[in-house]
């Protein structure tokens, strides 16, 4: 079991949470220790209960603010100490403080940001009438899919695509490149230097399998 501990917050489906746990958790590169969902009935749960790993439904009491809201989440999740936290489809925005509190936070998003952040990216680029959209793993920052890229992979979009079949071939690239930039974090290969993410090569030269996606 490797040292590196990583936490999923995740709202949904999780089809991202489990290219995490089959390619990272259950190959002992890092350590899944906890997934927590905001949404009791997110297939997220369900997909850690099957794979033995810790899953806390945590909703949000009638009218809690997102600050009061984060300090419970911060507390289940310091109690797991993770090294890293991955946001795979969580559906809300978090507090300056609770990112200043907790190790580096990491986001995937459907998109090549900073073109169409927030909800509905898919349906964004093809409404823009976008040919190549793509997917961005970035470091979470107080703005909404603002902070610094770690790695993006582009695609083209087809011209019988619907949002969902977009949203479908995009979740693919995303289950690839968030998978290779937590490996990289867990092989201590990501540095972080202000906005600025640098990524280590290999010793034999070559350059690191994350770099593949910049
Ligand atoms: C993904 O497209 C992710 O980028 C976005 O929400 C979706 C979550 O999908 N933030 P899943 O729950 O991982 O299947």
């Amino acid at each position: 079991m490797s040292k590196f501990r990583f936490a999923v917050l995740a709202s949904g489906e999780g089809s991202n949470l489990q290219a995490l746990i089959d390619e990272v958790h259950r190959r002992g590169v890092a350590s899944l220790v906890l997934v927590l969902s905001d949404n009791e009935g997110a297939m997220a749960l369900e997909r850690a209960r099957l794979a033995s790993v810790p899953a806390v439904a945590l909703p949000p009491l009638p009218r809690e603010g997102r600050k009061s809201y984060h300090q419970r989440v911060g507390k289940v999740l310091a109690a797991v100490e993770p090294d890293l936290i991955v946001l795979a489809g969580y559906m809300r925005l978090l507090p300056p403080e609770f990112i200043a509190a907790m190790p580096p936070i990491i986001n995937v998003h459907p998109s090549l940001l900073p073109a169409f952040p927030g909800l509905h990216a898919p349906l964004q680029a093809l409404d823009y009438g976008a040919k190549i959209t793509g997917c961005t793993v970035h470091l979470v920052d107080k703005g909404m899919d603002t902070g610094p890229v770690i790695c993006q992979e582009a695609l083209p979009v087809l011209p019988a695509d619907t949002a969902d079949s977009l949203h479908q071939r995009l979740k693919s690239l995303e289950h690839a490149a968030l998978v290779r930039v937590v490996k990289a974090f867990a092989l201590g290969k990501v540095k972080i230097i202000g906005r600025k993410i640098e990524l280590e090569e290999d010793t034999d030269g070559n350059q690191d399998s994350v770099n593949q996606c910049i």
